[in-house]
């Protein structure tokens, strides 16, 4: 790409996305610029990505074609006030629970993108959704789709759908730690060592999602397959659903849900 992309806060998601970039070699270095109140931050990043640093907000936004608003909901207030964005720039939030709506009302009738990605970001395996507004022209929209493809994969979807994909693929990694972490103590407690039951319960979790990605077969077709009667796993799965963890599962994303319904309206 072309353009200049500016950070306005560069923390673990900043990074992420720099990292992504260049490892793309979607741009180079000398077209980010990164801008953080904590200077230790950016100058830490120059020093590994040869990136530019901005002393403010006001000369990163002058100077970038997309600018990337990477930092905590709390602190968008503080990172977005008074900012002044020319129309024939792209911003692009990825502020957890903060509407179109709000970034409109800091930015006035601009470009802008929502985004929602998910921490697997940090070693490129990540999945992020996209929301532009109606401004936002295909050409751009493009342009913020080979940005967060950097850092994995990318869906565009309506703003209604992100509480829902907040509840799922933003949450969703701490539910699979927790299952990882369950596998393996069922293997401690059946006399494995931690770092070997680990192991087998990490590299499963990923061949089962890579078989769902690879044979594009339903899962439960795939579960099927592995489930031979009067064997192993009918037992096990026995368990599972005589548990409700199925339910379970479903009742965790609806409770997300809810709860990013109602911080989005805080
Ligand atoms: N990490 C994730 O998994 C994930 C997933 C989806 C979405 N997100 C979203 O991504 C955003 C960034 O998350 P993160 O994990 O990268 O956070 P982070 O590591 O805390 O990075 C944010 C950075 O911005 C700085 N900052 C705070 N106020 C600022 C301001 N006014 N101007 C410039 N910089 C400022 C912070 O400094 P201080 O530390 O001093 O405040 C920090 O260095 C959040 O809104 C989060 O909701 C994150």
């Amino acid at each position: 790409m072309d353009l200049f992309i500016g950070f306005i806060g560069a923390g673990a998601m900043g990074e992420a996305i720099i990292q992504g970039l260049l490892k793309n070699q979607l741009v180079k270095p000398e077209q980010i610029l990164a801008y953080d109140i904590r200077p230790q931050r950016v100058e830490k990043l120059k020093g590994t990505f040869n990136i530019t640093t901005a002393k403010n907000r006001e000369e990163l936004v002058g100077k970038s074609d997309i600018i990337i608003i990477a930092v905590k909901p709390q602190n968008l207030d503080d990172a977005l006030r008074d900012i002044k964005v020319e129309t024939n720039k792209l911003v692009i939030s990825i502020a957890a629970g903060v509407t179109l709506n709000k970034l409109s009302g800091y930015l006035g009738e601009v470009p802008i993108v929502r985004a929602m990605p998910n921490t697997p970001a940090l070693i490129g395996e990540g999945i992020a959704v996209l929301s532009p507004n109606k401004l936002v022209k295909e050409e751009v929209l493009n342009q913020a789709l080979s940005i967060f493809r950097s850092i994995g994969q990318v869906l565009v979807l309506p703003e209604e759908q992100l509480n829902a994909v907040t509840a799922l693929s933003g949450s969703g990694p701490a539910y699979i730690y927790l299952i990882i972490e369950a596998l393996a103590d069922g293997g401690v407690k059946q006399g494995l060592a931690r770092p070997i039951a680990l192991q087998l319960a990490a590299q499963t979790v990923v061949g089962a999602a890579k078989m769902v990605q690879t044979t594009k077969e339903h899962p439960g077709i795939l579960k099927d397959r592995v489930t031979s009667p009067g064997g192993t796993t009918i037992a096990g799965l026995s368990v599972l659903e005589d548990r409700g963890v199925r339910g379970a599962v479903i009742q965790a994303v609806e409770a997300a849900a809810n709860r990013a319904k109602s911080l989005s309206k805080e």
